[in-house]
């Protein structure tokens, strides 16, 4: 360890693009690395070296991190997502908070896209019947169509209007959240209205405490049993046990789902489940995001260690 440079705690693994950035700047403690015991001593011996913490949005900032670290003057995120950092106990401490603002509005809405087709059309199954030589047994049922459907958006920010461009390509497009905004598509000023008037319900708007569960049984039942529910935002705003019940009942058609309630865990219910198309968090895991975000975070580090404005600070 080299005394005179500050220490930064990396919570989860990054590019090498990234971790290499980091190395230059800072001694690097590799926090997701460390056994229980480890952490806790680590904690115990609140280290005034420590002055970033940089972490994913999915992952943020516990506030028994913040605590802590007496000297901690940054957190930066790598991602959009800050609902696992608690903005005014950083605030309260005079700690930094950036994230990476554009780099990834593209990407997850192509996801989201590639997961709609992905489910209505069964491209995934397609794809293990040829592997698994069952093409030769003969035709596979016909899917569902996308073009002509009527989709749903949950959340107008950046992400969801990326999205909601992407799909008036196939149809019509509405949508809800807290405001009707200037734009070409149907708004509706509540979920359950949204669901019952849409057959796609796609989940862009950001985790807090007013959005978690607020996909629920109820607004399962009015999306339908020809309905399905996409999620490329957090796996805490949709409560997962009624999705799965709904989904084993036949109330709901089908769900892609890039996030969920206790990543990486994927309860046994959704894995087994012929009616969802899963994956694990990618939607901003390009290589040309990655640079980007890597960028982004490390741009504010940079300014962070310089006494400069962060570019893209929440607080
Ligand atoms: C990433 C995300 O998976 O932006 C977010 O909030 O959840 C994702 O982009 C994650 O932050 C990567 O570190």
């Amino acid at each position: 360890m080299n005394p005179t440079r500050a220490t930064a705690l990396q919570l989860c693994p990054f590019t090498p693009q990234l971790e290499a950035g980091l190395r230059d700047r800072f001694e690097v403690i590799r926090w997701f690395e460390l056994g229980a015991q480890e952490q806790e001593s680590l904690l115990r011996d609140r280290p005034p070296s420590v002055r970033a913490v940089v972490s994913g949005g999915h992952i943020g900032c516990p506030n028994a991190l913040m605590n802590a670290l007496p000297s901690l003057g940054v957190i930066a995120i790598n991602g959009v997502g800050f609902d696992k950092v608690d903005l005014d106990l950083a605030r309260s401490r005079g700690i930094r908070v950036s994230t990476t603002p554009g780099a990834l509005t593209e990407d997850v809405a192509d996801l989201a896209i590639g997961l709609i087709i992905g489910l209505l059309r069964g491209i995934p199954a397609a794809d293990a019947y040829v592997r698994a030589g069952d093409w030769l047994k003969g035709d596979r049922p016909p899917a569902r169509k996308v073009s002509g459907r009527r989709f749903g958006v949950v959340g107008l920010g950046a992400i969801g209007l990326a999205i909601a461009d992407r799909l008036a390509a196939f149809g019509p497009v509405a949508y809800t959240g807290p405001r009707e905004k200037l734009v070409p598509y149907a708004y509706h000023p509540d979920l359950t209205g949204l669901a019952q008037a849409c057959e796609v319900l796609v989940i862009a708007c950001p985790a807090n405490a007013s959005t978690r569960h607020l996909v629920d049984a109820a607004v399962l039942d009015a999306l339908g049993p020809d309905g399905v529910l996409v999620n490329v935002a957090r796996g805490s705003i949709v409560d997962e046990a009624a999705l799965i019940a709904a989904l084993e009942a036949g109330r709901l058609a089908g769900a892609a789902l890039d996030v969920f309630e206790d990543e990486p865990r994927v309860p046994e219910a959704l894995r087994a489940s012929p009616k969802v198309v899963l994956t694990p968090h990618i939607a901003s895991a390009t290589v040309e995001t990655r640079q980007r975000m890597a960028e982004i975070v490390l741009a504010n580090l940079d300014a962070y260690l310089t006494g400069a404005p962060l570019p893209t600070a929440l607080v």
